[in-house]
């Protein structure tokens, strides 16, 4: 949550800051702000609003010279959002600047101490304490802004990455980090540099990063190297300096009105890259180094626990019915906020799945670390590479899905999914739980998925009709068996994520036991019913619900009869092996969530209250 980015070299720092606080904005987006030196003094401009708020506001207000700055986009933990509690905050005497993405924990206490000395607060904010702490720390023991950061830093209990500047030696940008990203872009011979919370702000200036590790801080200043040291006992860092691979392409709408339609049709291509070089289909072959590197664990394990939060968690729940039908391997799926926390018994002889588009998810890092620490082998499935969860964990396998900045996931999905597929197929031969003709069949049908997902696209038109006639709606029930169980979930989580109508998902048979009592001719009923997996006892929840009156909008695969005759809108979608049907029948529901918010005037890509990655707990 919250983005930071910053400045210093020889450019103009301010539209390098604000374009990479629109790169940001995913990551939160209640209000704005940048500081700027402008060669004599500061200059800050902050505001309630987005960036665009903020663009509007520096042009009348601020000038925008100089070559050194930092910017933010936050997301309210400490204060609610305004103009007063945005950041950039500077500390009392005004000579420190600082933004900062995380949560100071006992910022209280710190507080009443500074208010003892003398200090007062403009802000709510944990973050105006963190400022004034380390201005407090600079004149008790006359040391320089890097020492201060590193000795305040050492007071403070929580999580951060942080960017501070001094305005009397505005020479050098001191960032740290805890729990939340940052990443250092390194220009050519050292002439600028780049601070951000990701990658993005800085793509199209330099492919050198550090991406700094918990609990170490940097002293950035033009011209020398990048010194890195460990906040707690100060020892040097060597820097490791990281090729991006990351393209400006890849984070521009490229054409699309959202970046979530982008992300929606980028997923054959994304399925592709996921499966690129690991699905040997000619030699009959799955090759994941991280599976294959540590087969005798999967092998051995008594079972496999799966912690994801929220898009991944549904992920993770087709793949507990995935694991188990192929490999035969109990799986356990848990909530990464419940699991850290309920004292869970995990052994050695546990495999603990960590699943996370953005790798940074507070509650699944955490629960990495827990069953770390009780002996598990632990792996991860994230997309974004070098990400805490993937350097957390003991091996992995990296989803290649590309950026995606749509805070509703949708690769995201489909892709964790694929990963998770091809290590269960990988597990089913080394275990041989599968028949080779069957694993042949598996192995063809995945490579297919990316040409069926395409084709899925095409009923956009036909979904965007359907989506006309429920934007009313205030509820929207989504019902799906098997491995269309967690489609069910996703598709309601979609739906209120970006168009605020309340919407539930249920295994269909589930109905009875309460949610038909909901039923009526203005409850909308999304169920899946593809051709296999329960086909039958699908049609008859159908039946029950038309005899209720509700209205039935059926995903179905194409040539489905049965089905087309009793409900009121029947979406196809190609068939499929009923394992990969997920991959499907989640394009539809994807779509038409997609659309009813864009109908009812909701930001897409950026719903209220949301942020892209939740690195609070
Ligand atoms: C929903 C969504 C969230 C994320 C969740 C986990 O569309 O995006 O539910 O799936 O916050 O995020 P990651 O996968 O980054 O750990």
């Amino acid at each position: 949550m919250c983005g930071i980015t910053g400045y210093i070299g020889y450019r103009d720092a301010y539209p390098i800051i604000i374009n990479g606080l629109q790169r940001l904005e995913y990551r939160g987006y209640d209000s704005a702000g940048i500081v700027l030196y402008d060669g004599k003094d500061i200059v800050l401009s902050k505001t309630k609003g987005k960036v665009s708020d903020l663009l509007e506001r520096t042009a009348s207000e601020i000038s925008t010279k100089g070559n050194l700055g930092i910017g933010h986009t936050r997301w309210a933990t400490h204060g609610v959002p305004n103009d007063v509690n945005s950041h950039p905050h500077t500390s009392a005497s005004g000579e420190l600047v600082i933004v900062h993405n995380g949560i100071i924990e006992n910022y209280d206490t710190i507080k009443k101490e500074l208010t003892n000395r003398g200090y007062s607060f403009k802000s709510d904010t944990d973050t105006e304490v963190l400022v004034n702490l380390i201005e407090e720390v600079k004149k008790q023991y006359k040391v320089k802004l890097g020492k201060a950061v590193q000795i305040a830093l050492n007071q403070v209990i929580g999580a951060y990455a942080i960017a501070v500047f001094d305005k009397s030696k505005p020479d050098e940008i001191v960032v740290a980090r805890l729990g939340s990203p940052i990443a250092i872009g390194i220009g050519k011979d050292k002439k600028e540099f780049f601070v951000a919370s990701d990658a993005s702000p800085f793509i199209e200036y330099t492919k050198d990063a550090i991406y700094l590790e918990d609990e170490e801080m940097a002293i950035i200043k033009v011209g020398k190297d990048v010194e890195i040291r460990k906040i707690h006992d100060d020892s040097l860092v060597d820097a490791d300096v990281q090729e991006l691979q990351m393209n400006l392409e890849q984070i521009e709408k490229s054409g699309y009105d959202h970046f979530m339609l982008k992300e929606i049709y980028e997923q054959p291509r994304a399925i592709t890259d996921t499966y690129r070089g690991r699905l040997l289909r000619n030699e009959g072959l799955i090759k994941m180094a991280g599976v294959e590197d540590n087969m005798k664990k999967f092998l051995n394990a008594d079972r496999i626990i799966i912690v994801a939060c929220g898009t991944s968690w549904h992920a993770g729940l087709v793949a507990e019915y995935i694991f188990e039908e192929f490999a035969r391997i109990p799986v356990e799926v848990e909530y990464a906020s419940e699991f850290r926390y309920r004292n869970p018994i995990i052994t050695e002889k546990d495999v603990l799945i960590a699943i996370s588009q953005s790798g940074e998810t507070a509650d699944t890092l955490a629960a990495v670390k827990l069953a770390k620490e009780k002996g598990a082998f632990v792996f991860g499935v994230c997309n974004v590479v070098g990400s805490s969860i993937a350097r957390e964990t003991h091996a992995g396998a990296y989803t290649h899905a590309g950026p995606e900045i749509g805070v509703a996931s949708t690769k995201a999905f489909t892709t964790q999914i694929t990963v998770l597929s091809l290590m269960a197929l990988r597990l089913s031969r080394a275990k041989g739980t599968m028949s080779s003709s069957d694993y042949r069949l598996h192995l063809q049908e995945l490579e297919l998925i990316p040409e069926k997902v395409e084709r899925a696209l095409k009923i956009d038109e036909h979904v965007k009709e359907i989506a006309k006639e429920y934007l009313l709606s205030t509820n929207c029930l989504y019902l799906g068996r098997g491995y269309n169980f967690p489609v069910a979930l996703e598709g309601a989580l979609k739906l209120k994520e970006i168009s605020y109508i309340h919407a539930e998902g249920y295994p269909a048979a589930e109905m009875k036991h309460g949610p038909i009592a909901l039923i009526d001719d203005r409850m909308p009923v999304i169920v899946i019913a593809t051709s296999m997996g329960h086909y039958e006892k699908v049609v008859s929840n159908i039946q029950e619900i038309k005899s209720r009156k509700g209205k039935i909008i059926a995903v179905v695969t194409e040539g489905d009869v049965q089905v087309k005759e009793i409900a009121d809108h029947v979406i196809e979608i190609p068939e499929t092996e009923e394992a990969f049907t997920p991959l499907l029948t989640t394009i539809p529901l994807q779509l038409l969530s997609y659309h009813i918010a864009v109908m009812r005037n909701c930001n897409v890509d950026q719903p209220r209250n949301l942020a892209k990655s939740v690195t609070v707990e």
